[in-house]
């Protein structure tokens, strides 16, 4: 490799330059440094860089293109643009390392070169990347309860429908709210149960309270004790040593929400019911009991007195659940109220989006009115919102659900047809439909897994598992 014969002023007036403003200071400190000239070749590299570089010697980097030794480089940037790159994270030979990026000036300011410092490795800042990544975790966490509790809570205006169920379930959701008891609401997936929760909590005595809501479906079964009860601090080492205040705890004079109660392990169950009636929580790891003031609303959508039959959910639990019993009607049951719905949705997927509002032709009221709709009104918006966003017009039609909507008659045919060019076992016949019926499952809530899961009365974690096997097993 040549030495690189420096120009009269450029190496050195470089290195200079550096020298007077910040280098020497910076460079003693660092795990690195290294200066380019204008054409982006080096005119400097600290000699405790070399290693990284992978080379023994500073002459065999001088007068060579930054990129080449150092491949990733952003110096020649920082050289076109004058502009520096304070920090940034450099991969160089399997490492990363924090780096700073300045331009060097001459005396009337031109951009002569670029300077660049290695302020460290990142594998030393390991411990403090982990910090700040737990503490975005917890940012992220705390601002979201934060807009669930801002977020302006349904009322009963928001509950559409005037059909004798509908209108009867309403009247005993309001009763229920004025007289603070105990509630179980009962209903398929999408038909309105944490809408009602909410109404029901906005038009109570506690509605200057939190409102809670805990899925106990979506809680791992270890950890469902730990966010109802709370955890006593030291009762474990690591992330829970300060201890943390369970649900029941938090919507303390308000409303908890109890979400798919159906799913509560049932050893909890006692534990559930005991805190309940005494209305005292006892942390986990704690030995001492704690006076709370909950109301409790729950909500289920499969048949919580077979449950109980079963042998599956603790009949005392069911008996203190179920004071009054609401049951929320399936949409297929409340056609008459389609349009209604439809416009409360359209209103809601305009203001959402910040779009036009579309208009519906009563052909595709129709059309609507023909399915089932498994999903209820989840299913229902979440088609209208597909719908939306697939029209050119802003006005939906038939043809417009036509090509959204699972087709009836398709499904029909599919099971008469000898769609199999040979007889399949009873084995691959009966996985062509379990797989068939997860699938139709997802197709009706929009491909939401956790929506499907319910729909099929599965756990969530049976439904991911069933459907992956299947999906497998059938490539
Ligand atoms: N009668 C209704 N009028 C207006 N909107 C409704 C009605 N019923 C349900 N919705 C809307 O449908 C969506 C689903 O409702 P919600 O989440 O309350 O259902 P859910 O019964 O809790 O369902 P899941 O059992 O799946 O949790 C929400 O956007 C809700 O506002
Ligand atoms: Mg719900």
């Amino acid at each position: 490799m040549p030495q690189y014969q420096a120009g009269q002023w450029n190496a050195d007036a470089i290195f200079r330059r550096a020298m007077d403003t910040f280098f020497d200071r910076l460079a003693g400190v660092c795990e690195g440094a290294v200066a380019i000239d204008r054409r982006g070749r080096i005119v400097y590299v600290h000699d405790r860089y070399l290693p990284t570089l992978g080379l023994t010697r500073v002459d065999q980097a001088l007068g060579r293109d930054i990129e080449e030794v150092i491949p990733n480089s952003l110096m020649r940037r920082v050289v076109e643009t004058g502009e520096p790159i304070l920090l940034d994270i450099l991969e160089l030979g399997g490492q990363h390392l924090v780096v700073t990026r300045m331009p060097i000036e001459d005396e009337a300011g031109a951009v002569i070169g670029a300077i660049g410092l290695v302020l460290d490795r990142v594998d030393h800042l390991n411990p403090l990347l982990a910090k700040f990544v737990q503490l975005e975790h917890a940012l992220r966490d705390a601002r979201r309860q934060l807009f669930e509790q801002r977020r302006p809570r349904h009322t009963f205006d928001d509950y559409i429908g005037s059909c004798p169920a509908i209108l009867e379930t309403k009247r005993l959701a309001m009763r229920a709210a004025r007289q603070g008891v105990t509630v179980l609401l009962h209903g398929e997936t999408g038909t309105g149960k944490e809408l009602l929760a909410q109404a029901i909590h906005e038009h109570s005595t506690r509605s200057g309270r939190p409102f809670v809501s805990v899925n106990v479906a979506a809680i791992p079964d270890t950890l469902v004790e730990a966010e109802f009860f709370g955890v006593a601090a030291g009762a474990y080492t690591g992330a829970d040593r300060k201890g943390r205040e369970g649900k029941l705890k938090i919507a303390d004079g308000g409303t908890l929400f109890l979400d798919e109660i159906g799913e509560m392990p049932i050893h909890l169950q006692a534990k559930l019911l005991r805190a309940l009636q005494e209305q005292e929580v006892e942390p986990i790891g704690s030995n001492k009991v704690t006076k709370v003031d909950v109301r409790v609303i729950a909500a289920t959508n499969s048949d919580l007195a077979r449950a109980v039959e079963r042998g599956a959910f603790r009949s005392d639990l069911y008996y203190r659940l179920n004071v009054m019993h609401i049951a929320l009607p399936p949409l297929r049951d409340c056609l008459a109220d389609l349009p209604a719905i439809c416009d409360k949705q359209l209103d809601d997927i305009a203001a959402r989006g910040g779009i036009l509002r579309a208009r519906m032709t009563p052909s595709a009221i129709a059309e609507l009115a023909r399915y089932r709709w498994p999903g209820n009104v989840r299913e229902l918006r979440n088609v209208l919102e597909r719908a939306v966003i697939l029209s050119d017009t802003g006005v939906l039609t038939k043809a417009d659900f036509a090509v959204i909507l699972p087709q009836p008659q398709a499904a029909g045919r599919r099971g008469i047809e000898p769609a199999f060019d040979r007889l399949r076992t009873y084995a691959e016949a009966e996985a062509e439909f379990e797989l068939r019926t997860l699938e139709d499952a997802l197709a009706a809530t929009g491909g939401q897994a956790d929506e499907a899961a319910r729909l099929l009365e599965l756990s969530r974690a049976t439904f991911y598992k069933k459907l992956a096997r299947l999906r497998q097993s059938r490539k």
